[in-house]
């Protein structure tokens, strides 16, 4: 990355996940940052979105490495054994929608108030957290997985509106949902379809590394997909 200073500090949240750990990888191997912190549920600190003190840890603990300008946030939360994205109304549980909106929107709602105040006020800073492109209101067409859609729909205003307010203390800040395109990942692969390109994490990182690198201030508050290509609310 040729944008931020050299002398910084990149975070990933969700290191542990398909898309996390490829760009964690990715900007390790491209040394452009002093170092890269890793951030999951098993880091030392561990970092759970739905436990706010170990999101504020973890950020002190960050910013006691030095500058941070870069924070990717890649973490989500779409099935696990009993929770599946809804196919109809009489699906829908209290349990699915709190599991969704806690690491979906609560969770990145967090990180945003913990990291972003500790990020430099001068030159160029980024939280970069991956929404998806289901969670556009204005393109749903199919219907259906209703927890993940909202919570991605509220994802995407929490980054809105923590964009407008980052903006006045931090001029060169930029704030964006990014949607990573169908990845590869144990989030995705059971509904993965025939007949639909699905990429490789380490071809979507390198994509969002390379968008986050040619975002200038302009774009905060914006939710792209990796190419840059603006996506409706
Ligand atoms: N894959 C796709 O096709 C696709 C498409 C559109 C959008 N996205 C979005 O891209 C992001 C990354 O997805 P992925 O495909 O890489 O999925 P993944 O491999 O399942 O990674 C998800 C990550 O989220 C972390 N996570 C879940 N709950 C957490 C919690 N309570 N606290 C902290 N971390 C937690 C997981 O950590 P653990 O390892 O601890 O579980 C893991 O690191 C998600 O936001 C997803 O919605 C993906």
């Amino acid at each position: 990355m040729k944008t931020f200073d050299r002398e910084s500090i990149a975070v990933v949240i969700g290191a542990s996940g398909a898309i996390g750990s490829a760009i964690a990888g990715l900007l390790e191997a491209a040394a452009t940052f002093r170092s890269v912190i890793r951030f999951s549920r098993r880091s030392v600190p561990a970092l759970d979105l739905t436990d706010e003190a170990s999101i504020a840890a973890a950020a002190q603990h960050a910013v006691n490495a030095g500058q941070v300008r870069l924070v990717v946030d890649a973490t989500g939360f779409l099935h696990q054994e009993e929770i599946q994205p809804e196919k109809a109304l009489h699906a829908l549980s209290i349990e699915a929608m709190e599991a969704n909106f806690r690491v979906n929107a609560m969770g990145p709602a967090l990180l945003m108030k913990h990291f972003l105040k500790r990020m430099p006020r001068e030159g160029k800073v980024a939280f970069a957290t991956l929404s998806a492109k289901v969670g556009s209101i204005g393109d749903n067409r199919l219907g259906g997985w209703y927890s993940y859609r909202a919570s991605k729909a509220a994802l995407n205003q929490f980054v809105r509106t923590a964009a407008i307010e980052w903006s006045r203390t931090h001029r060169q800040s930029i704030c964006v949902a990014l949607h990573p395109g169908t990845v590869e990942s144990g989030l995705s692969g059971p509904f993965a379809k025939s007949g639909l390109t699905v990429h490789q994490p380490d071809e979507s990182a390198a994509a969002i590394l390379a968008l986050i690198d040619r975002l200038t201030p302009e774009d905060t508050g914006s939710f792209l997909d990796r190419s840059g290509e603006r996506l409706p609310w």
